[in-house]
C-alpha cells in the first residue's frame, strides 16, 4: 500500500498567491470581466468536476471513454513502448488507468495538475493500482511556461495526453501556442494523443453545462470560495448567478458568474464593484469542426496520423505526431 506521505512531487510549481492576486486583479479590472478557469481547481474544484463528468448530461467524458475503450489496442500501438506518458490537467486520471493497463510497458508516468491535494490524492490511488509504475507528479499551472527535464527521471519516449477537449478551454491562438510547446517537449518521433469535443446541436451542449443538478453552477461559483481561501477577499458565491450559453458564430460555450445585486468585494486593498446583472466570464469551451483543428495541429508542427470518433461524431480522440 502506497500511503499520501511516500507521493513526492517531481517538481512543485503550485501557484503563490501573489501570482493569483494579480490575475485577480488584472481579470476584474477591466470590462468586460473575467477570471482565469485554472481557478476553478482547488480540492472541492477539483471533486465538483469529478462529479461533472458523471452527469447524463454531460456527454463528452462518457463519449470520450468509450471511444478509449473501442479503440484501446489501434490508440496504444500508435503510442509505441517505453512510453513515459505525460499528463495536462490530469485531475483523478481515470481516462489514464485504461491506457496504463494497455501500454505493455509504460516508463514513467507524469500527471500535472494545479490542484495540489488532488494530484496527490490520485497518485496514491495509481500507485495502489500500478504498484510498479513510476509516478513523477508534478503542480502546476501548464498554462504557463513548464520545464520540465525528465531525462535523469526516466528513459522512454515523451507521449502527451491530453483528454477532455481541455484544449477547447483555451483560447484558438493560445491552443497552437500550447501545442507548439507540447511539441517542443515531446521532440522528434514524439505525439499527443488528445481529446477534442466537436461542433454539434446547440441543446445538447447547453445541457451540459447547464446540468439540472446545479452541480456546474456549484463548480462556477466555487471559484469564488477557492479565490477567497488563497487572498482572503470578500465575494459572496450566493450573490452571482451561474450562467452559461453557446455563442454560434465564435463557435464556444462561454460560462459566467453575473452578479445579482449592486455590491462591492474587497481583495487585498482593492475595492471592486459589480452592477447587479454584470456578467465575469470564468471559462471559454470553444467546440471543433475535425478540418479546422487539424489546421491547428499543423500550425503547431503536427501530423494528425489517426482520428478515432464516437458514432454520433461528437467527440474525437487523435493522435498527433511530431514533424
Ligand atoms: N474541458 C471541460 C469542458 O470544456 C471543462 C469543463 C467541463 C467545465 N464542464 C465544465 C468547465 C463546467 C467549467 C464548467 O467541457
Amino acid at each position: 500500500m502506497t500511503t499520501e506521505s511516500e507521493i513526492k512531487l517531481f517538481l512543485d510549481l503550485e501557484p503563490r498567491s501573489d501570482a493569483i492576486l494579480e490575475d485577480v486583479i488584472a481579470g476584474l479590472s477591466v470590462c468586460p470581466k473575467s477570471l482565469p478557469s485554472k481557478y476553478f481547481y482547488d480540492a472541492r474544484g477539483s471533486k465538483l468536476f469529478d462529479e461533472i463528468c458523471t452527469l447524463d448530461e454531460y456527454y463528452p467524458t462518457r463519449t470520450e471513454l468509450s471511444i478509449l475503450e473501442t479503440h484501446i489496442e489501434d490508440i496504444v500501438s500508435s503510442l509505441g513502448d517505453s512510453v513515459i506518458l505525460v499528463e495536462y490537467g490530469s485531475g483523478s486520471s481515470i481516462k489514464t488507468r485504461l491506457l496504463l493497463e494497455a501500454i505493455p510497458e509504460t516508463a514513467a508516468y507524469v500527471p500535472i495538475d494545479i490542484s495540489r491535494e488532488h494530484l496527490i490524492d490520485a497518485s496514491v490511488q495509481l500507485k495502489n493500482l500500478f504498484p510498479d509504475l513510476t509516478v513523477l507528479p508534478v503542480c502546476a499551472d501548464y498554462s504557463q511556461v513548464i520545464s520540465l527535464d525528465l531525462d535523469d527521471a526516466a528513459d522512454g519516449r515523451i507521449s502527451v495526453f491530453f483528454p477532455g477537449s481541455t484544449i477547447g478551454n483555451f483560447s484558438r491562438e493560445h491552443a497552437v501556442q500550447f501545442m507548439s510547446r507540447v511539441h517542443q517537449l515531446v521532440g522528434v518521433g514524439g505525439g499527443m494523443l488528445i481529446g477534442v469535443d466537436l461542433v454539434k446541436d446547440e441543446r445538447l451542449l447547453h445541457a451540459a453545462y447547464n446540468d439540472s443538478k446545479g452541480v456546474t453552477a456549484a463548480f462556477n461559483k466555487n471559484m469564488l470560495s477557492h479565490i477567497n481561501d488563497r487572498l482572503g477577499s470578500s465575494f459572496l458565491p450566493s450573490a452571482f448567478d451561474h450562467r452559461a450559453f453557446y455563442d454560434p458564430v465564435m463557435q464556444r460555450i462561454e460560462m459566467q458568474l453575473v452578479s445579482r445585486v449592486d455590491q462591492r468585494v474587497r481583495v487585498n486593498g482593492n475595492s471592486i464593484q459589480f452592477c447587479k446583472g454584470e456578467a465575469v466570464r470564468t471559462e471559454y469551451s470553444h467546440k471543433y469542426c475535425l478540418d479546422q483543428f487539424e489546421r491547428m495541429s499543423t500550425e503547431a508542427g503536427f501530423v494528425t496520423e489517426k482520428v478515432w470518433l464516437d458514432e454520433n461524431e461528437h467527440f474525437a480522440v487523435q493522435y498527433l505526431r511530431t514533424i
